[in-house]
């Protein structure tokens, strides 16, 4: 590997692959741990280089159309995350962005700014890290992980709000390419993207100072084990924050839907703020807080421009939008902060 970490990423999608699992290797061993580093170069490369997802090629053509440019400037400590001036290209280069980035269509976790063109996404996250950031301790120098990631829109804040190490997973590998589309401008910006599942990972490893999950709670099957496998994760001393689908009701209210639940195939378990704290508390977290809880809207998730498909107001029923379309209170989001004990 000689390739250095700032090094600005090679133009050729495939080229660019290999510089950066090589990359992420020598910034998982320097900045977390030589632990890590293995097995995430590893299991990234499986995934990318002997597994492709049959889609893989195209993004690496629409990665291949994006302008090649170098000392490109950043805000990442605002709304919309934003890379370039408004004014930095040509006409060809402004048509060359605007044909790449819409070939990593659909764009859900944002809004971003690549210099003039601006992506709606299908989701306003900067509106999650409103509710999120004002309860979070200061990121100042911390090394954090960010669970189901997403095209990483979380992760650049968190860089923003003064993080040392941002390490993101997420198994979808066209958020990857909408991550490695942000970081081709900023390679020195210390965030980072494995296209992996959390249990892929060695858990017990404290490594973290702060570990985000958010959004991936009811995805789990045994969110008791996603949980722990969390606390595993932060060093003694260390901060969660567990951002989740909940249901209203007291210490034992609990719902699993039947099938579907807003359209989704793989929700499991919606408890209540209550229930989260006690599950919480089982494995052994303390200083547990709920700091927000809201109901999710239609201006927060639809449709646009940049994500076509059918979005939240297509999955709460017609005739009452406080009800899924299955039936089931509409999505509410609450927000926890806990520690794992020094
Ligand atoms: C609802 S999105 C949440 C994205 C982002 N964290 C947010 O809050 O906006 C859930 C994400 O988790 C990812 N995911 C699902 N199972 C996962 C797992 N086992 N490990 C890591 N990520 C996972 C999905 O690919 C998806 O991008």
């Amino acid at each position: 590997m000689t390739e250095s970490i700032t090094t600005v990423l090679p133009m050729t999608g495939p080229e660019m692959i290999e510089v950066y699992c090589g990359q992420l290797h020598r910034a998982v061993a320097d900045s977390l741990s030589p632990i890590w580093a293995e097995p995430i170069d590893v299991l990234t490369r499986q995934r990318l280089l002997e597994k492709p997802h049959g889609d893989q090629k195209r993004w690496l053509e629409a990665w291949d159309q994006l302008p090649q440019l170098t000392d490109v400037s950043s805000q990442l400590n605002q709304d919309v995350v934003t890379v370039g001036d408004t004014q930095a290209l040509n006409t060809d280069q402004r048509e060359a962005l605007s044909t790449g980035l819409s070939g990593l269509k659909p764009w859900r976790k944002g809004p971003f700014q690549f210099f003039n063109t601006h992506i709606d996404t299908e989701w306003h996250s900067d509106w999650k890290w409103q509710r999120v950031a004002p309860h979070l301790s200061d990121l100042s120098g911390r090394a954090v992980l960010d669970v189901g990631c997403g095209s990483g829109y979380h992760c650049w804040r968190m860089a923003g709000a003064g993080a040392r190490f941002v390490l993101g997973i997420d198994p979808t590998i066209l958020f990857l390419i909408q991550y490695l589309s942000i970081k081709r401008y900023v390679p020195s910006v210390p965030v980072w993207f494995a296209p992996l599942r959390l249990e892929q990972l060695p858990m017990e490893a404290a490594l973290f100072d702060t570990v985000f999950s958010m959004g991936i709670l009811y995805h789990r099957r045994s969110p008791l084990d996603h949980l722990l496998e969390l606390f595993g994760l932060l060093r003694p001393g260390g901060e969660l924050v567990l951002e989740t689908l909940v249901i209203e009701g007291g210490e034992q209210a609990l719902l699993v839907p039947h099938d579907r639940y807003a359209m989704m195939r793989n929700v499991y378990f919606l408890p209540s703020t209550q229930m989260l704290e006690v599950w919480l508390a089982r494995c052994g977290f303390t200083d547990i807080r709920t700091v927000d809880v809201c109901v999710t809207t239609v201006e927060e998730q639809r449709s646009t421009e940049w994500m076509p498909f059918q979005s939240l107001p297509d999955f709460l029923d017609p005739q009452d939008a406080s009800k899924t379309i299955e039936g089931y209170a509409a999505p509410r989001r609450a927000t926890l902060i806990a520690t794992r004990p020094e």
